[in-house]
């Protein structure tokens, strides 16, 4: 079994799952490669006296980077400074998480709520992983999200990671405590916290 013969199935389950309320966004998480958006992440060493975070990079074909990833999970992808995608075999992180690729039961339902509809402009505040951007370029259309981060890092590696399954929605490395980009929006959702 290869990723690129299963992760549909495992994709399929995970939306029947996480999106039987919300079935507007079903199709979006079925065909949605989340396994492409997050190679890597962190997970907590247990019982560890300070946060101690550990590195996991499954091959992209393996059924363990399959299972955790359509498996409805927050991952962990950044830690402090140190993005797992930049982190060496066995390297341990320590402190705070700072970027994941958010509960897909989470996104969802957040994105019941927004009610956004075809033809709507929507901002994603809080790119990440691209995950949740990627269901809303799938379900409303390319050109009519925009997403933003403050890390380039993580915009550079979006943009290339949905390039590579065809969608190439606006992404922008700005600080969404400032100035947003234009146009104007219908809708506006955040998956980050921002201290006052
Ligand atoms: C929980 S993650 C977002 C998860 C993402 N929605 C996904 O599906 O993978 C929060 C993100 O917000 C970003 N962030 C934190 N403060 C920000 C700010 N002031 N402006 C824009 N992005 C910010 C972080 O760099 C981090 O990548």
């Amino acid at each position: 079994m290869t990723a690129s013969e299963s992760w549909g199935d495992a994709a399929r389950a995970l939306a029947d799952k996480v999106a039987a309320n919300a079935l507007e966004w079903h199709e979006a998480v079925s065909e949605t490669p989340r396994h492409l958006l997050v190679p890597h992440w962190w997970e907590r060493v247990p019982n560890s006296p300070t946060e101690e975070w550990e590195l996991v990079a499954h091959a992209e074909d393996s059924r363990a980077r399959i299972a955790a990833v359509y498996g409805d999970e927050t991952l962990v992808t950044r830690v402090g400074p140190l993005h797992a995608d930049h982190a060496k075999a066995e390297q341990r992180a320590a402190g705070s998480p700072t970027s994941s690729s958010t509960l897909p039961s989470l996104i969802v339902s957040m994105m019941h709520r927004l009610n956004a509809e075809p033809g709507h402009q929507v901002l994603d505040v809080g790119t990440g992983s691209g995950y949740a951007l990627s269901l809303f370029a799938r379900r409303l259309g390319d050109e009519y999200v925009t997403s933003v981060d403050v890390d380039p890092y993580l915009v550079e590696a979006a943009r290339a990671r949905l390039a590579a399954f065809g969608r190439i929605p606006r992404i922008e490395a700005i600080d969404a405590t400032g100035e947003l980009p234009e146009p104007a929006y219908d809708r506006i959702m955040a998956t980050v916290s921002v201290r006052p």
